[in-house]
């Protein structure tokens, strides 16, 4: 491919996803597009590249952003941020809820669901300290193919080995021949919808928790700043934001600040509870 067709999806997945294409992932353009010349039905990629110098279909926009993504996730990922979330961040709640018993968690950029599946049975497993609580669990991603096997729940068993603890396979899965689904009663405590960080995030409502995990390495610096400060907007005054072990807001916004000892987590900036863990 030359450097004038690779501008074409370079610029493209810039405008619709926010994805930042560096020369070096040439090799990923051929390999990751190949089955979409071929659902598609061009000759090669060079009969895509031309249709997208025109007006392409709307369809084939997004199969490609599809394409181009990457999904890598795992149950707990990390892990010391669901612990912060377990340890930390639930107790706060817990003291200060007063009358108001209701958490609203947004899983931005959920993959194929190991993060939010993985946040809903912390919450089960912590349920007999929270008596009377409501959750809702919003989990968004731009792939419509990798949100409904984030729906189905449905893993295979090298998915399951990664990062899942075997108490929690064996309490909350249902192993079909090779592969395990996640129960119905973890299934329903999340709503799983498409949605581009891109787009304007008012409808989606106000939360007190957002987890905005290993999606923004791949947007460049404006973008990062634009969808942080965006999230703020839709986030509690004494809310929560929590990053993937990569990514920070230093030197990106001032919209948030770090929350002592809770690596990967912040609060607003002008927040009053920051908490020590
Ligand atoms: C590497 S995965 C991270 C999954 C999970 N948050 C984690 O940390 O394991 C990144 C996800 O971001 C999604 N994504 C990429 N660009 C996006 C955008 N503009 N809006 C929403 N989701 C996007 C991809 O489809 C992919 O599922």
């Amino acid at each position: 491919m030359n450097i004038t067709d690779f501008d074409v999806y370079k610029d493209l997945l810039k405008e619709k996803s926010g994805l930042v294409l560096t020369p070096d992932k040439l090799y990923l353009i051929e390999s990751r597009l190949n089955p979409v010349t071929k659902k598609w039905g061009y000759e090669n990629l060079d009969a895509m590249t031309n249709v997208l110098r025109a007006v392409p279909p709307k369809e084939l926009v997004n199969d490609i952003v599809e394409a181009m993504t990457t999904n890598e996730t795992s149950f707990f990922r990390d892990n010391k941020p669901f612990e912060i979330f377990k340890n930390t961040v639930l107790p706060y709640y817990m003291k200060k809820a007063g009358g108001n018993k209701n958490l609203k968690i947004w899983c931005a950029a959920a993959s194929s669901g190991q993060e939010p599946y993985s946040i809903a049975m912390i919450l089960k497993e912590e349920s007999s300290k929270l008596p009377g609580w409501n959750f809702s669990i919003t989990a968004t991603d731009i792939s419509h193919e990798i949100l409904e096997q984030a729906k189905e729940g449905t893993y295979t068993q090298f998915e399951v080995q990664r990062g899942l603890p075997i108490t929690l396979l064996m309490k909350y899965f249902t192993q079909n021949d090779d592969k395990w689904s996640i129960n119905d009663d973890i299934k329903h405590m999340i709503d799983f919808k498409y949605f581009n960080l891109l787009d304007p995030m008012s409808g989606l409502g106000q939360f007190d928790i957002i987890f905005c995990r290993n999606v923004l390495i791949y947007f460049d610096q404006p973008t990062k700043k634009d969808v942080m400060e965006r999230m703020s907007k839709q986030m509690a005054d004494d809310g929560f934001f929590f990053l993937g072990g990569a990514e920070t807001v230093l030197g990106i916004t001032d919209a948030y600040k770090a929350v002592p000892n809770c690596r990967g987590l912040y609060a607003k900036a002008q927040s009053q509870h920051i908490i020590a863990a």
